[in-house]
């Protein structure tokens, strides 16, 4: 039976009745050391002695059999010290997420992408091994690969079974609904573009033990994959990753590979194996956003309230499950958005291809379904002739239309509240009429504003990953050891839990020494992943800390003499009436004493369930909000796009902490605008990713970010139980970029007539804007040009 973890803090409140860093801009740990360089990742740290590397060689081909793989021109190569193919690996050749089977570590008889890992070369460097990669003789026997969603769904080929989520009954409401439109949207993929690619250094250790220093989010994950692959138990292999240099979810699950790749040169040679792919190699080997296929159909009335609504989901998930399952399910449960729909049905295919296996980035499918429906919302106010920010606010959540399709009370509706304070803070009103006249006035120039909703869960949908650990030891001279097993990526958590346990010892953060998560201090971790890293790793922490605290409490009563209740730790020292004693001299004092300063804590978020079967529970612990405002302008004869100004109110409870919070809203929007306006992925009809570089995928660079960019944290402390009133932020900002989506439509239909409806595909690249704008206009523009 599980036992539930004793809650020995109240989530929102201090025992010292003081925070002197939680809620505080603490600055990033490591803020410096990125600056300066001296930040060490996975290829920066030294080199063991003796350290070969490693480079993978993967299929030219996109679909097939592989009817020769000749390695001995690759085996003589210089410098090359072993080579090998799946038929080495001396256990279990899959590494997939979920247990699907489906995702082996080197091909065997059978191809399913382009660039899929077929074999490694173990050489004395880099170059060399990258070298003799390009001597291998493949002969692929062919078969046409399926490339699209849509081709998938034709050959019915899925990676897991359909899932929907219906309340009501749509079709019947869209016929019965005074108005209709239909339509379909193209949602592309977005290439992680981590700066620091996938990295993995293997060292093997006395007695068959291999330990990973790893670039992942799932460092438990890793050491799995790699103790199965040597067919040992997990208790030989620890994986540890001090830092990554951005994950974005394209490390979740799948930085696996490359570690045990790396972990198989090790056994192979017995020397310790480095693995950093090319960033070439990393963007064909890796999978991506999942790009969607969307069909929608909606019935609303006059006034612009949406009665009913239909959307079918086509989701190219790649050759393989990898998380997909939960991806998709997350673009169902967020169809909704922000929105109450009394009759709805939204459906999910999860589709097959012969593509690299598309994975977990930032919002997990969230922002393809709230992409969809703020699109509709775009094409039902266009229809309408009415103001898309007044068709927003009529369709939000409110008082007695606040339950989810999926039966969920959306009991911290904060939307309309959220949506109004963007509308003042942009001034948009009144913009929007400047705008309307600047468009009477320009014939090529033409501007578009819109302001766009996020309601997005947190919680893991797959409940038992709710759970997080923690090691806290205190040494003798008062200097904290903070371990737990969430993972740091750039977003800040380390920092943030570090606040969360020196406020709990009433010490300046300063004392507390954060040190790199590894399995061989907190075990089975959940991936940090969903937003939840703080949430669930900080209230680990928080519960280790408490049990040392209340150990050093007692203690601090004998020597001080007076009662417990009234110890405070507060100002770096321990407080009993009108005494006192720095907190160093406590710790050392109950040392001598013999009392135990080190503990784990143990959390697991309540209140939550979910029943996939019926569709129905309450998977969110809760929902964190936000608005953006855009204004854009574009050129209609060249397409080219300009964020003009962009103004957010983001909802993050009560910050832990402000500086971390809003670099987190800023990075998500821009990332968010990058996938929704220029980050472009191009597969050939043989399956080969056309787009693998900087030089033709383009990511934002600094000079995209808006000229005027305003982000406000909205005032609000989180109504649940999460650490000190704070919400997560990792994610939803996001899909705060979808107001620029709106933004470019709402320009395109300031041309167009109510009847046409405008198809606008995402990414909104320069040709997909003038496509739109062909379709609504007819050739008219592009003869004046001529
Ligand atoms: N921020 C930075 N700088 N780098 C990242 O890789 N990943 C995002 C987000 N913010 C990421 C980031 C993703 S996909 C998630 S799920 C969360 O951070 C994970 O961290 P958290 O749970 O601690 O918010
Ligand atoms: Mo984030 S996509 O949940 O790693």
């Amino acid at each position: 039976m599980s036992q539930a973890p004793e809650l020995i803090v109240d989530p929102h409140v201090n025992a010292t009745g003081e925070l002197r860093s939680v809620h505080k801009p603490v600055p990033h740990d490591s803020a410096e050391r990125h600056v300066a360089g001296t930040a060490l990742y996975v290829d920066d740290v030294f080199e063991p002695a003796g350290c070969l590397h490693v480079a993978v060689g993967g299929s030219p081909s996109a679909a097939g059999r592989i009817a020769r793989l000749d390695l001995e021109r690759v085996r003589a190569a210089p410098g090359v010290v072993a080579v090998a193919t799946a038929a080495d690996i001396p256990g279990h050749n899959d590494i997939s997420p979920i247990g699907a089977g489906d995702d082996p570590i080197l091909a065997g008889d059978e191809v399913v992408f382009h660039g899929q890992p077929l074999f490694i070369v173990i050489a004395r460097d880099r170059l060399s091994a990258r070298r003799a990669v390009g001597l291998a003789a493949i002969e692929i026997e062919e078969t046409a690969p399926l490339l699209t969603a849509e081709a998938a769904a034709d050959a019915n080929a899925m990676v897991s079974p359909d899932f929907d989520i219906v309340r009501g009954d749509a079709a019947a409401g869209i016929a019965a609904a005074p108005r209709r439109l239909s339509g379909k949207l193209m949602i592309g993929g977005q290439e992680h573009f981590y700066l620091e690619g996938q990295a993995a250094l293997a060292v093997p250790e006395e007695g068959g033990d291999m330990y990973v220093l790893t670039s992942t989010q799932h460092p438990s994950e890793v050491q799995k994959a790699v103790a199965e692959m040597l067919r040992q138990p997990l208790s030989t292999v620890t994986a540890e990753v001090r830092r990554m240099g951005g994950g974005f979810g394209g490390k979740e699950s799948q930085a696996g590979q490359w570690a045990v790749l790396a972990a198989l040169g090790a056994r192979i040679t017995g020397k310790p194996c480095k693995l950093r792919l090319d960033r070439d190699d990393d963007m064909i080997m890796t999978g991506k956003r999942h790009d969607f296929a969307t069909f929608w159909k909606v019935g609303f009335d006059d006034e612009g309230t949406l009665l009913a609504l239909e959307l079918d989901f086509l989701a190219r998930c790649g050759h393989s499950a990898d998380l997909s399952v939960g991806v998709v399910d997350r673009t169902v449960f967020h169809a909704d958005n922000a929105y109450y729909l009394k009759d709805i049905a939204a459906r999910s295919r999860r589709l097959r291809t012969n593509t690299v296996s598309n994975t977990a980035f930032r919002g997990f499918g969230g922002p393809q379904g709230i992409l969809a429906i703020e699109h509709v919302i775009d094409q039902v106010a266009h229809a309408l002739g009415q103001d898309p920010f007044d068709v927003r606010m009529r369709n939000l959540y409110g008082p007695g239309r606040d339950v989810t399709p999926y039966g969920m009370e959306v009991f911290d509706n904060i939307a309309p509240e959220v949506m109004a304070s963007v509308a003042e803070r942009s001034g948009y009103r009144a913009r929007r009429q400047e705008i309307a006249r600047f468009n009477n006035e320009n014939a090529f120039l033409k501007k578009g504003i819109a302001i766009t909703p996020v309601k997005f869960g947190i919680s893991f949908t797959t409940t038992h990953l709710n759970q997080a650990g923690a090691l806290v030891h205190v040494y003798s001279d008062g200097s904290i050891h903070l371990n737990h097993g969430g993972t740091e990526m750039g977003q800040g958590l380390y920092v943030k839990v570090a606040q969360v346990v020196a406020d709990e010892f009433g010490v300046d953060v300063a004392y507390v020494k954060i040190t790199a998560t590894t399995t061989a201090k907190v075990p089975n971790t959940s991936p940090t992943a969903a937003s939840s890293g703080t949430d669930l790793n900080a209230m680990a922490a928080r519960l280790a800390a408490a049990q040392i605290r209340t150990r050093l409490t007692a203690f601090a009563a004998e020597i001080l003499e007076g009662p417990p209740e009234d110890v405070r730790f507060r100002d770096n020292h321990v407080i009993l009436g009108n005494r006192s004693m720095p907190f160093a001299e406590l710790v050392n004092k109950a040392y001598y004493a013999r009392i135990s300063l080190s503990s784990t804590g143990f959390y697991k978020t309540p209140k939550i369930h979910w029943d996939r079967e019926t569709a129905r529970g309450r998977p969110f612990f809760y929902f964190a909000y936000g608005a953006a405002c855009s204004e854009v302008t574009i050129d209609t004869l060249t397409g080219e796009l300009r964020v003009d100004r962009v103004d957010i109110v983001h909802d993050v409870g009560k910050s832990l902490n402000p500086a971390i919070d809003i670099g987190q809203i800023e990075g998500g929007f821009v990332q968010g605008m990058g996938w929704l306006t220029t980050e472009e992925l191009v597969w050939d009809e043989r399956g080969r990713l056309r787009t693998h570089a900087p030089s033709t995928y383009k990511i934002p660079t600094s000079s995209d970010v808006p000229a005027e960019f305003h982000v406000h944290l909205f005032d609000c402390e989180n109504r649940e139980g999460a650490i000190y009133g704070s919400k997560a932020v990792g994610e939803p900002p996001l899909m705060l970029a979808i107001s620029v989506h709106s933004a470019i439509f709402d320009a395109i239909a300031g041309m167009a007539r109510p009847e046409a409806p405008i198809p606008l595909r995402a990414p909104a690249t320069p040709e997909a804007i003038l496509n739109a704008i062909d379709a609504v206009r007819g050739d008219a523009v592009q003869e004046a040009y001529r």
